[in-house]
C-alpha cells in the first residue's frame, strides 16, 4: 500500500461539497467588490521567490532542478506570481487593477492541525492605488468573505510597518537587528524579544516603552512612543481614516489596531492586517495582507500593491469548528430497473430528466430493488424512481418519496412534475 506524502491530504466526496461551497461562496464576494479572476502556474522559477522573500519562505519551498537543468519552485505563495503576470502582461491595463486567485501553494512546512505541506489559497491584489478608501475597502473586503461565509468568532488586527520602522529608528535598530526581532515580534515572543532587544544594549525603560508600543491597541495614543515628524504625523492620519472609513463605511466594529502585526513575508512595507480565529490554537491565522513592493523588483514601473490572502483549509476548519451547517449533497431522483429489460428504458428515463435539469442517477448493479434503494437513501436521493414491466405497460413508473416513503404510481410524461 502507498502512503499519501507528508503534509497533504486527500478529500472525500463530502469533503469536496465543502471546499467548492466554500469556493463558490468567496468568489461571488470577490466579484461583488469588482475583483476579476486569474491564474498562473502551480510552479515559477526559484528566483522569483528568492528574490525578496524572507528566510522563512526560503526555507519553506519546495524547490528542484528539471530536464533542463532550470531551477524551479512549487509557488508557496501567489503575490510574487501575480506581480511577475502584472509586470509581464498586464501593465497598461487600467487602473486599479483588482485580481483575485485560488490556488494550492506548498511550503516545506512542520505539518500539524491547520499546517499542511500543500494548502489552498483564495487571495486578491489590487495594483494601482493606496487611498486610505482603497485600504479600507480591502481590509473590510478579507472580513466580509469570512463573515458571509458564516463564521461568527473573528478578530481583525491591523498595523502599520511605516509607524514600525520609526520605532525601530528611534532605538537605531540596524537592519539586521530589525531581520532578527520582526519573526519575534510576528510570534508575538515578548520574552525573546526582551532577551534580544537586552543584546542590543536598549535600556531596560525603552524596552518597556517598546514592547508596550508593540502592545497598544490605541492608535491615538501612539504618539506617545513616537518620535514625531510630518510625515509620521500624516501616517498616523491615514492610519486613523482606514479605521473610521471600516467601521463606518462598512460597518465592521471588530478590529483592532495592533503595532505588533508586521507578517511573515519581506515583501511588506505599507498598512498590515490579520484576521484569526481565536479558538483554532497555535495556527489560527485565516487571513493575512498588507501593502507590499515587488513591482519594480520584478522590472515593472513602480505604483501600489496591496493584497491578501485567506488560507482556504483554516477557514474550514474554523467553519467546522464553529459547528457551521453545510449543505448536503444530494439528488433529485434515483431510478431503479426492477427486470434487466427495463435498464434501457431507465437511461432513458434518466437521461431525459437530465436534460430537464434535474440531478439523477441509474442504478447500474443490476440489484434487487430492497439493495438499490438503500442505495439511494446512501447517497441522499429525495426521490427513487422504480421502472417495473407491468407499469410501463401503461406508460408509467413508480415514484417513491425516499423521506415519507410514499409511492405513487405516475406516467412517465409527468415524472418532472413529481421530483420538481
Ligand atoms: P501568508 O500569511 O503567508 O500570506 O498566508 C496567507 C494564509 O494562508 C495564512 O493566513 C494561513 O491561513 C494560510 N496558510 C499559510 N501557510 C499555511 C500552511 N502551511 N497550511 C495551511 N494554511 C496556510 C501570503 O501568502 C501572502 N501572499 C498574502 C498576501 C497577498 N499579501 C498580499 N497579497
Amino acid at each position: 500500500m502507498y502512503q499519501i506524502p507528508r503534509g497533504t491530504r486527500d478529500f472525500t466526496p463530502e469533503e469536496m461539497q465543502k471546499r467548492l461551497y466554500v469556493e463558490e461562496n468567496i468568489r461571488s464576494t470577490f466579484q461583488s467588490f469588482g475583483y476579476r479572476e486569474i491564474q498562473t502556474p502551480t510552479f515559477e522559477n526559484l528566483e522569483l521567490f528568492t528574490a525578496k522573500s524572507g528566510e522563512t519562505i526560503t526555507d519553506e519551498l519546495y524547490s528542484f532542478k528539471d530536464k533542463g537543468g532550470r531551477d524551479l519552485a512549487l509557488r508557496p505563495e501567489l503575490t510574487a506570481p501575480v506581480i511577475r503576470f502584472y509586470v509581464d502582461k498586464l501593465q497598461m491595463e487600467p487602473k486599479p487593477l483588482k485580481l483575485f486567485y485560488f490556488g494550492n501553494c506548498f511550503r516545506y512546512d512542520r505539518p500539524q492541525k491547520g499546517r499542511y505541506r500543500e494548502f489552498r489559497q483564495a487571495g486578491c491584489e489590487i495594483i494601482g492605488v493606496d487611498t486610505p478608501e482603497a485600504y479600507a475597502e480591502l481590509i473590510a473586503l478579507s472580513y466580509i468573505i469570512l463573515e458571509k461565509l458564516g463564521l461568527k468568532n473573528i478578530k481583525l488586527n491591523i498595523g502599520n510597518l511605516k509607524i514600525l520602522k520609526t520605532l525601530f529608528n528611534k532605538y537605531k535598530l540596524t537592519e539586521k537587528q530589525q531581520k532578527y526581532i520582526l519573526p519575534l515580534i510576528d510570534k508575538s515572543q515578548f520574552e525573546e524579544l526582551k532577551e534580544a532587544l537586552e543584546d542590543f544594549n536598549l535600556s531596560p525603560n525603552n524596552i518597556n516603552e517598546f514592547t508596550e508600543a508593540l502592545q497598544s491597541s490605541d492608535v491615538n495614543k501612539i504618539n506617545q512612543y513616537i518620535e514625531k515628524n510630518e510625515n509620521i504625523e500624516k501616517e498616523i492620519l491615514r492610519q486613523k481614516q482606514i479605521m473610521e472609513l471600516i467601521r463606518e463605511a462598512f460597518d465592521i466594529k471588530n478590529y483592532q489596531f495592533k503595532l505588533g502585526i508586521v507578517r511573515g513575508l519581506d515583501y511588506y512595507t505599507d498598512i498590515v492586517f490579520e484576521i484569526e480565529a481565536p479558538y483554532l490554537g497555535a495556527e489560527k491565522q485565516l487571513c493575512g495582507g498588507g501593502g507590499y513592493e515587488l513591482v519594480k523588483l520584478f522590472g515593472g514601473k513602480e505604483l501600489p500593491t496591496a493584497g491578501f490572502a485567506i488560507g482556504f483549509d483554516r477557514t474550514i476548519l474554523a467553519l467546522e469548528t464553529e459547528g457551521y451547517q453545510f449543505p448536503i449533497s444530494t439528488l433529485d431522483a434515483y431510478v431503479i430497473p426492477v427486470t434487466e429489460e427495463m435498464i434501457t428504458k431507465c437511461l432513458q428515463i434518466s437521461q431525459q430528466l437530465r436534460k430537464q435539469g434535474f440531478t439523477v442517477d441509474v442504478d447500474l448493479m443490476r440489484r434487487g430493488i430492497g439493495k438499490a434503494l438503500k442505495y439511494a437513501n446512501s447517497i441522499n436521493s429525495k426521490k427513487s424512481i422504480i421502472v417495473g414491466p407491468d407499469e410501463i405497460k401503461q406508460e408509467s413508473v413508480t415514484i417513491k418519496d425516499m423521506k415519507t416513503g410514499e409511492q405513487k404510481t405516475v406516467e412517465i410524461k409527468n415524472i418532472s412534475e413529481y421530483i420538481k
